[in-house]
């Protein structure tokens, strides 16, 4: 029996270079290998937690499918498919959310972020911060409320993983959080129901540590909300001059000096992109003083150009393609129903949900 591989991306604007380094670039690789059943999906259940105007929520989909296709995925290696084309995710989701529990989703990393964003806070967290957030969060007025979806946020993500059975889920070290909860939410489920029925899934990067790309402004991670994207969808223009405007400091001064946390960043992303030999030979001029940042910014931006550059020719092609995006879509929702279906039924017996009149 092949692994299955899974792993999905918020419809909630075009992807970016963290995006693919940190998730897309993976999933063609393991696709490459032949070795697993993949399936990669685009979680438009999960974007409706902001509350999006519908019709840029239906355009981003399309954005991530075409992107997704772009970058490498082909129909008849993974299953590619909508979330909400698969209705058996949100009867699980409903089913699973009676062994989770209320305090402990509150204290996950990512929720207390959004939370803190809906409420409007802007102070730094303090040490009692989850009680501090707690009581925020119930004496909120319904015009900031956080909404419980955002709350069911991990509970929605463990179905999406847990109803394929999947074994690996490459995702960057942001949903590292997220994917320990699902390992606790299906051994919690074993135990309580005495089954050997969910498997425990794992991050997958070939071997390497999960990745953080992080943004050229300076500090934190490249994200859609940080606004400091470099997108697949860029064009070279574009792309040079927000490599060329990255934050960095004065130079070093001193051999062998500590880089500044832009600098790094810059590295980081080089890394990334680059052969080894260019980084080495910059972390070289670094280290004896001599480096020009102007000169590092050149080659990371032509290092991304390049990697980028085919990608965004395809997508401008298949975004267009309606009928191209339809019938990928259409397989792709019967092969991850299939599957799904199968599990929700077990799972129905084993909590006791069978109907009396079959
Ligand atoms: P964003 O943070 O831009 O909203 P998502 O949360 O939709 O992006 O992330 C989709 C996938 O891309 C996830 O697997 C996530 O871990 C990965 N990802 C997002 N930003 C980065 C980043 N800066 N570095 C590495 N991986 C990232
Ligand atoms: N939470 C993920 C993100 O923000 C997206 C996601 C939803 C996901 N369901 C998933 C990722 C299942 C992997 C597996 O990026």
């Amino acid at each position: 029996m092949k692994k299955i591989v899974l792993s999905g991306i918020r419809p909630t604007g075009q992807l970016h270079l963290g995006n693919y380094l940190g998730a897309l670039c993976n999933f063609v690789k393991m696709q490459q290998e032949g070795i697993y059943d993949s399936y990669f999906f685009i979680a438009d259940l999960h974007a409706l937690t902001t509350n999006p105007d519908p019709a840029l929520l239906h355009e981003n989909v399309r954005n991530v499918v075409a992107e997704y296709l772009a970058a490498g995925l082909e129909p008849d290696k993974s299953t590619i498919f909508v979330q909400s084309d698969v209705p058996e995710v949100s009867e699980l989701y409903l089913l699973l959310n009676m062994h989770v529990g209320i305090g402990e989703l509150m204290r996950t990393a990512a929720f207390k972020d959004k939370a803190r964003k809906a409420l409007g806070i802007t102070t730094a967290p303090s040490a009692d911060d989850d009680a501090d957030m707690a009581k925020e969060i119930i004496g909120a007025q319904s015009n900031k409320r956080v909404n419980a979806g955002l709350l069911t946020y991990p509970t929605l993500m463990a179905v999406d993983i847990l109803i394929q059975r999947a074994n690996f889920v490459p995702v960057g070290k942001d949903q590292e959080q997220h994917l320990e909860l699902t390992r606790r939410f299906a051994r919690r489920f074993n135990a309580f129901y005495k089954v050997d029925y969910f498997e425990e899934p794992q991050n997958f990067n070939f071997g390497n540590a999960a990745v953080k790309v992080p943004g050229l402004d300076g500090s934190g991670k490249m994200g859609k909300s940080e606004g400091n994207c470099l997108y697949l969808a860029d064009d070279e223009k574009t792309l040079r001059k927000k490599v060329m405007r990255a934050v960095t400091d004065a130079g070093p001064t001193e051999p062998n000096q500590p880089m500044a946390e832009p600098v790094q960043n810059l590295f980081t992303i080089l890394k990334l992109v680059a052969p080894q030999e260019l980084v080495q030979q910059f972390t070289d001029a670094y280290n004896d003083c001599s480096i020009r940042y102007g000169d590092l910014k050149k080659a990371l931006a032509d290092h991304i150009v390049a990697l980028t550059t085919p990608i965004r020719e395809r997508i401008i092609d298949i975004k267009n393609d309606d009928a191209y995006l339809a019938r990928v879509l259409r397989q792709g929702a019967e092969q991850a129903r299939e599957r799904a279906s199968a599990t929700l039924r077990d799972v129905r017996e084993i909590m006791g949900i069978t109907p009396f009149w079959k």
